[in-house]
């Protein structure tokens, strides 16, 4: 048993009021409620649009997450921003949102994994604080993926949405609890199938790179869908299998919120009941790095779902890279 672990101590979450329906998109491109809801569960999705950046997200997430705990911002040791859509290129998003907050104490960075990009945050912080070096973290997910959306590309616009979600951190008072185990994975090969061209060191804006629409999330979405189902719930029962537990242990599934149909798939070779997962994907669609963040909020928060101490949850996620992983968390509270 490991002398120390991170626990989930509160959480946070912000949404942009602005609804994209299914039928808004009726009009945009050539689709159907019938087809987005058959084939993906997502029925709105939220839309923060250009301008405010990730950070106007985050920061209220953050903030939330903070005066949920009581703890002031000046107690923050670290700041990991999990996003595809940071403000700018540099200074990083992490950065805008300490000084946004105030967290004067706290040293951190951006972290790029797709759809993973919480996972892979949260980990990072985890084994910050187990080394002892940090004592309290904020792990935020934030993308306002809309503004990397080609409105006439119906194979990605009916998908994704904007939000942020963000836990804190903390060292564990009790061993036993909290983060226990993660198993994270990348495989660049896959990177071509989502992914966008333009805007890095490769392809700079140009008039002719936006004439070619390089600015925007290009998807082979049965290639990722193929991978993600494979990935998430390899992970998933790996995780579960080197921790002696099995999909009857779990309180609750929290998987990345892409596709109901990846998220059925998942839980089926798992072997959770149904009411064990938890969906919001109908309300939100795909948030990229805030997806796990915004599904474990409702399920703290909302639905009188009850978490008692010894809880076991399990989160998972595939995202472009490819990167996916999944995170076991056994749930602590005084
Ligand atoms: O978070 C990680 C990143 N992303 C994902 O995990 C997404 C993974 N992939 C998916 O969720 C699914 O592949 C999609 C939802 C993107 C697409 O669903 P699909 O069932 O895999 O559709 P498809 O790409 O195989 O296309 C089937 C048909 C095609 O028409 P034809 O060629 O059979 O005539 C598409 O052109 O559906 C068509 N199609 C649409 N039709 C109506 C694709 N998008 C739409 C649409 N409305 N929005």
């Amino acid at each position: 048993m490991k002398a120390r672990t991170a626990y989930v101590r509160s959480v946070g979450r912000f949404l942009p009021e602005r609804k994209l329906t299914n039928s808004d998109l009726e009009k945009m491109v050539e689709t159907s409620n019938e087809w987005i809801v058959s084939r993906t569960g997502i029925q709105e999705r939220r839309i923060l649009g250009a301008g405010p950046g990730c950070s106007h997200m985050a920061v209220p997430a953050a903030k939330e997450c903070l005066e949920r705990a009581g703890v002031g911002p000046e107690e923050v040791d670290l700041i990991i921003v999990g996003t595809v859509t940071p403000d700018m290129m540099f200074p990083s998003t992490a950065c805008l949102v300490q000084d946004m907050i105030g967290a004067k104490n706290a040293w951190g960075f951006d972290l790029s994994a797709g759809c993973s990009g919480f996972l892979f945050s949260l980990s990072t912080a985890a084994q910050l604080i187990e080394s002892g070096r940090v004592n309290r973290a904020l792990v935020i997910g934030s993308d306002v993926i809309s503004t990397l959306i080609d409105y006439r590309d119906r194979g990605t616009c009916v998908i994704f949405g904007d939000g942020a979600g963000a836990v804190l951190l903390e060292a564990c008072p009790e061993p036993g609890f909290g983060l226990l185990d993660f198993i994270l994975h990348m495989d660049g090969s896959g990177g071509e199938y989502l992914c966008v061209k333009g805007g890095g060191s490769r392809i700079p804006p140009t008039h002719e790179s936006l004439d070619n629409r390089e600015h925007f999330v290009t998807q082979d979405g049965r290639q990722v869908y193929k991978a993600a189902v494979n990935g998430m719930a390899d992970v998933s029962v790996r995780i579960l299998e080197r921790n002696g537990l099995t999909g009857d242990d779990l309180t609750l599934f929290v998987p990345h919120q892409a596709n109901n149909r990846i998220i059925e798939a998942t839980a089926k070779r798992l072997n959770v009941e149904d009411k064990k997962v938890v969906v919001n994907i109908h309300k939100y669609g795909n948030t990229v790095a805030a997806s796990i963040p915004l599904a474990l909020y409702e399920a703290v928060l909302e639905n009188e779902r009850d978490l008692k101490k010894g809880d076991y949850l399990l989160m998972s996620a595939f995202g472009a890279g490819f990167t996916w992983g999944s995170a076991l968390l056994r749930w602590w509270q005084s």
